[in-house]
């Protein structure tokens, strides 16, 4: 089973990617006044019909071959319910999906969040042809990541997966986290 939040988030834009998504949204906001933790996964890739959209959070139902049973969407939803907090999933066929998972903060339940950068980072770095805005927010402070403002000024000739800009994803996300944050631990 899945320890942390972080791997859960990894799963989720997995999906998407599957997909054949071209930009996958990806937001965290930690707001300690309303005790929860938000997650909104959102991309614009395939969708599913509202038959599907039904059947995804049973983990009975999945469109893969290799393997019956699909368990990343039922166990975010379970991991964000036994929290005290929300799950929903919006999908449209064309069009897109949107996963909002909320979790509350403070509760004993709630997994940790963990390595948020490293999910990103390797989101990012093994799908160099898709285009991701991840937002952080901490407490109504913010910052995002937008691989479509770094491809502007990396040019054509510098893939976001050339050693010299994963080193620089890392340290950017690292260095605006705890700009964020201030080094809270969740
Ligand atoms: N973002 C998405 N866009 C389109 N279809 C999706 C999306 N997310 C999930 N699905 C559909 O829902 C099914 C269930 O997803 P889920 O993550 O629960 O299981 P899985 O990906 O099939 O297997 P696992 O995650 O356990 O490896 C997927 O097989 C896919 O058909
Ligand atoms: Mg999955």
């Amino acid at each position: 089973m899945m320890t942390e939040i972080s791997l859960n988030v990894l799963d989720i834009a997995n999906n998407s990617i599957r997909a054949g998504a071209a930009l996958i949204e990806i937001t965290v906001q930690i707001r300690r006044d309303q005790d929860a933790l938000t997650i909104i996964i959102s991309d614009n890739g395939s969708g599913m019909t509202q038959e599907q959209l039904k059947q995804v959070e049973d983990p009975f139902f999945t469109t893969r071959t290799t393997r019956r049973i699909g368990l990343g969407v039922p166990f975010f939803k379970l991991a964000a319910l036994s929290t005290g907090g929300s799950f929903q999933i919006a999908s449209t066929l064309g069009v897109g999906t949107t996963i909002t998972a909320v979790f509350g903060l403070s509760h004993i339940d709630r997994m940790p969040l963990g390595d948020m950068n490293s999910t990103i980072h390797t989101l990012i770095t093994l799908n160099t042809h898709i285009d991701f805005l991840y937002t952080y927010e901490f407490d109504g402070n913010q910052f995002t990541l937008d691989t479509r403002e770094f491809r502007q000024i990396l040019g054509d000739d510098v893939p976001l997966n050339s050693p010299e800009v994963t080193v620089f994803i890392k340290k950017y996300l690292t260095k605006n986290q705890n700009e964020t944050d201030e080094g809270y631990h969740i």
